[in-house]
């Protein structure tokens, strides 16, 4: 379309779903009773439903019909097959396995490839990618680039992967104890950013020359390949399919959570080259998920994936996307509200540390500022920081996370401009009151994941 300074959904809309409106009393007393954790909130208590972008897509039209042409037969249905051919067609690996969504595929393959001893490398895991793998007794090392690590300064790809780090850490690790290096597209946890291709060939030629496993974390691989063809030089006259088939390329298999970039609400896969690898994976599938032809899938899943993972990558669609989410970062950086620079693709993160720069980060600002979302204007949000990521050290003292963000997801489809609109007046008015706020202390927390359950008290 031209360029228009207005952006509008390139989609109407055929059915509505209602928005349960609250009042601050009310919200009061639902925080209150959810322990400040907006993850036991029940949702018909929120007003913008920021917590993820995962699996909260809306449909298309087209998707809706697909369902009802659902193959629901348990071994090679139709659906399958589409849903097989769509991903083969982006990823070109042989071997696929439907899996019910993203973790179940991490389960598998790093559960398969890990243990004790071994070693994964990514940009940066994210938190159920290194919950699996430490689970399985293997670490996770996390290295993003340095410029990654700077949320204020622009780069065009903060999502990247030191390499520099990497061929250092093979040869400090030894290439037989790495199991895997992971490349995840978009970098959910540092930002959204994407991965240039530059760096996914840097990253391949090195795990090839060391014969180590190259794998993408691709759930929102079409998103990064946004991101390539506008600011990679040589990427301007590509498809956004094209740049993601590229980089599936390189790469010897990958993992997918489909409640993403494939615009469904469940589903996902994991696809490799090696068959061998495959054959191992296919038998704890069978076990774990169910049989090869659906894993933890219906047919209307699978038909819904083959549908979506097409839908993904029209032209319009990726822009309306991208830009509408750049805007809400723009507004709110206009108005002040620290935050990772650039905005990244499928949210915008707020840097909590140096908002709420009178909390400490053993009184956790991230999480302040989710409850504080949430009582102004019934936004729910996710704190990415070190509520989620933090450590204790052997006196039970709080290793913190490298930064205390806040992660504002934005569904696919889903908002229209006056959501948007309304979560900028609220941070006008949160702005307002942020030299009041207090912290958290939590008061209860399980041994992984700790971010999902955790209990916590404000701080009074
Ligand atoms: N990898 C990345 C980069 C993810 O963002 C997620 C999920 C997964 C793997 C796991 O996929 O949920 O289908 O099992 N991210 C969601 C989020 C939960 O809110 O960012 P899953």
């Amino acid at each position: 379309m031209e360029d228009f300074k207005t952006i509008i959904e390139p989609f109407k809309i055929k059915m509505v779903e209602p928005i349960h409106l609250s009042t601050f009393e009310q919200r009061k007393q639902y925080l209150k009773n959810a322990n400040y954790n907006t993850f036991a909130l029940d949702s018909n208590k929120v007003i913008i439903d920021f917590l993820t972008d995962s699996g909260t897509s809306a449909m298309s039209s087209n998707q809706w019909a697909g369902i009802m042409q659902g193959d629901e037969s348990y071994a090679g249905a139709s659906s399958w097959h589409k849903m097989r051919a769509a991903i083969f067609d982006l990823t070109g690996h042989e071997f696929i396995l439907p899996t019910h969504q993203g973790r179940a595929g991490e389960s598998i393959l790093y559960g398969y490839l890990g243990g004790m001893g071994k070693i994964f490398i990514s940009n940066t895991h994210f938190d159920t990618t290194r919950a699996n793998i430490e689970f399985s007794g293997a670490e996770a090392i996390d290295i993003p680039c340095e410029e990654g690590k700077s949320p204020k300064t622009y780069h065009p790809f903060k999502g990247n992967m030191d390499v520099v780090k990497l061929e250092k850490l093979i040869a400090e690790k030894g290439a037989a104890n790495i199991a895997g290096v992971i490349l995840t597209v978009t970098n959910n946890s540092g930002g959204g950013q994407p991965v240039s291709m530059e760096n996914a060939k840097a990253v391949g030629v090195i795990c090839k020359k060391h014969k180590i496993n190259f794998f993408l974390d691709c759930c929102r691989v079409a998103e990064n390949a946004y991101f390539i063809k506008l600011r990679e030089k040589g990427y301007e006259n590509k498809t956004y399919k094209e740049i993601a088939q590229e980089m599936f390329s390189l790469t010897d298999g990958a993992v997918m959570s489909a409640k993403k970039d494939a615009l469904v609400n469940m589903g996902g896969f994991l696809s490799l080259r090696n068959e061998e690898m495959a054959t191992a994976c296919k038998n704890l599938l069978i076990i774990t998920e169910g049989f090869e032809t659906y894993g933890g899938l219906s047919g209307r899943d699978m038909e819904a994936i083959a549908i979506g993972l097409q839908e993904v990558f029209e032209a319009d669609y990726l822009h309306y996307r991208i830009r509408s989410t750049t805007f809400l970062g723009e507004r709110l950086r206009e108005m002040g509200v620290p935050l990772i620079w650039p905005i990244g693709g499928h949210a915008v993160y707020i840097d909590a540390k140096e908002l709420y720069s009178h909390i400490p980060v053993h009184e956790y600002p991230g999480q302040a500022l989710v409850c504080d979302l949430y009582l102004t204007g019934g936004i729910r949000a996710v704190e990415i920081g070190s509520v989620m990521f933090g450590k204790y050290d052997e006196h039970g003292k709080l290793i913190p996370a490298p930064m205390e963000l806040v992660r504002l997801a934005i569904p696919r489809r889903v908002y229209t401009q006056s959501h948007i609109e309304y979560v900028i007046e609220v941070f006008e008015k949160l702005l307002k009151n942020k030299d009041n706020s207090k912290g958290v202390i939590i008061t209860e927390e399980p041994k992984f994941l700790r971010h999902f359950t955790s209990k916590f008290k404000r701080i009074e």
